[in-house]
């Protein structure tokens, strides 16, 4: 029996407490795609620094090009024969809560609430990312507290601009290279596979962003003056629309599928054996036919196949009763997801040439586009970190981990490869149900708890080394 037993113990007495941390924390709305919640982003910054150099950790906020990075250091020096070093890695910052009439709670006044799997912490950000992020954070507190230091050398970077695309990443990593780099990254941002069974995330897919700004009219004009002769860019940024996918869901948009790859037949037979239920994913949101390349299945899209989406489309008169009106200007953002070797800059231009031979001669087409994206990444499925967290994993859980990939993005992970040099373990507690950038987002306390039991065993598997 190792020293697990007396630090695992600490957290079950602790508990109520570590609660109590988490709610403290989810009080402060750190929107960070809205500037006016600049200042409460800054708040949980400094309250995040204060909570990690009171359990034993350095920790500072750090100026970025945009808002903060909170940076700590805990454990033996790197280098000092205890290894390997990790840097854990978590994001502070929040989706905006809107609409605000669907929660049945303040969004940033948590509450425990029963449900289906027994009690739920209700706030934004409980499951994404601030309940996951602190469960790290309260595993080391448990540990620092039994044992009086951590038995590995471990950074924690928390980051405050992920929902809003990473800005600060780039500049923040060139700057701070030495003070960053470690062995391995742990981040704590993905789910389950259920709420029984954990699992360890292995491929994530890109993101590239684009807006479409298509004019007709040089002003906005009498639809029935006009109409028949004058071109309306609704109709236009409709035909683009309408023209991205074939009749069998596949992505029309020539070149976009360069670099994607064949699943490996091992991979399939091991997803296969999942065995995800399709209609229950589907029938969840009151939906039944998969959208993407018939053929395929549900998991193959999400976690391996490429998606252009429109999130929304803006233009003409849309307030109460009607208005005859051909309108200048219409408007739509889209995002693509990425998998395998597909090029964020090469897929922005083979949309934008698409888009362009849509276009009539006299209507013009702008785009702008939000940073670069990010592209898709494997994660190496035979290192010894991913061993560790599968021990850890399975003694805490009872049960296998299993290995998902991953339909969103975390554009962090590439970086912490390109930047850093450094694979990233993805390793988190939240489920399908967590209701993330939604109303009513939930984390449940079983994975709290139990996430950061599991933190504490992955450390403890990690310093086995
Ligand atoms: N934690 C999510 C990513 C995620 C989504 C993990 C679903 C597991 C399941 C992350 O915070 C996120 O929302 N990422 C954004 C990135 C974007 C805002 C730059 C995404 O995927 O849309
Ligand atoms: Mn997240
Ligand atoms: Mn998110």
């Amino acid at each position: 029996m190792s020293d697990t037993k007396p630090v695992l113990d600490q957290v079950d007495a602790d508990i109520d407490n570590a609660l109590e941390r988490l709610f403290s924390l989810l009080r402060i709305p750190s929107i960070s795609t809205d500037p006016a919640y600049a200042d409460d982003c800054i708040a949980c910054a400094d309250h995040l620094v204060a909570d990690l150099n009171s359990i034993g950790f350095d920790a500072s906020r750090r100026k970025t090009i945009g808002l903060p990075m909170v940076v700590a250091h805990g454990g033996p020096k790197p280098g000092t024969g205890a290894g390997p070093h990790i840097l854990f890695y978590g994001h502070y910052d929040v989706q905006p809560p809107d609409p605000l009439e669907k929660w049945t709670s303040g969004p940033f006044e948590p509450v425990v609430k029963e449900g289906a799997n027994g009690k739920q912490i209700v706030a934004r950000g409980s499951s994404d990312d601030k309940g996951q992020l602190m469960t790290f954070i309260e595993a080391a507190r448990a540990y620092m507290a039994v044992h009086g230091e951590l038995p590995i050398p471990v950074t924690i970077l928390l980051e405050g601009e992920e929902e809003s695309g990473s800005k600060s990443v780039g500049p923040f990593f060139a700057e701070n290279k030495d003070e960053l780099n470690a062995d391995v990254a742990l981040v704590c941002d993905t789910g389950m596979w259920d709420a029984d069974t954990p699992a360890i995330s292995t491929r994530l897919r890109g993101l590239v962003h684009d807006e479409v700004f298509i004019t007709g009219p040089s002003r906005d004009l009498h639809s029935g003056h006009y109409g028949g002769a004058a071109m309306n860019p609704i109709r236009v940024l409709a035909k683009v629309i309408a023209s991205l996918h074939d009749e069998n869901g596949r992505i029309t948009v020539p070149g976009f599928y360069e670099g994607v790859k064949d699943l490996e037949p091992e991979i399939r037979a091991q997803w296969d054996g999942l065995g995800f239920d399709e209609k229950a994913f589907l029938g969840d949101v009151g939906l039944s036919i998969p959208s993407g390349e018939k053929g395929r299945s549900a998991l193959e899209l999400l976690w391996a196949q490429p998606t252009i989406e429109v999130n929304g489309i803006n233009g003409g008169y849309t307030g109460v009763g009607s208005k005859t009106v051909i309108p200048s200007l219409a408007s739509a953002k889209f995002t693509f997801r990425l998998v395998g070797e597909q090029d964020p800059a090469k897929l922005l231009e083979a949309f934008r040439a698409h888009v362009r031979a849509l276009i009539p001669a006299d209507c013009k087409v702008e785009f702008s586009a939000d940073g670069g994206g990010s592209p898709a990444l494997e994660l190496p499925l035979d290192s010894p970190h991913l061993s560790a967290a599968r021990e850890a994993l399975k003694a805490e859980w009872d049960k296998d981990a299993v290995l998902i990939g991953m339909g969103g993005s975390i554009p962090i992970v590439g970086d912490f490869k390109r930047a850093l040099g450094m694979d990233t373990l993805l390793v988190g507690f939240a489920l399908e149900d967590d209701a993330i950038h939604s109303p009513n987002e939930k984390y449940n306390l079983k994975s709290f708890h139990k996430g950061i039991r599991s933190w504490v065993r992955i450390i403890d598997e990690l310093a086995k080394g």
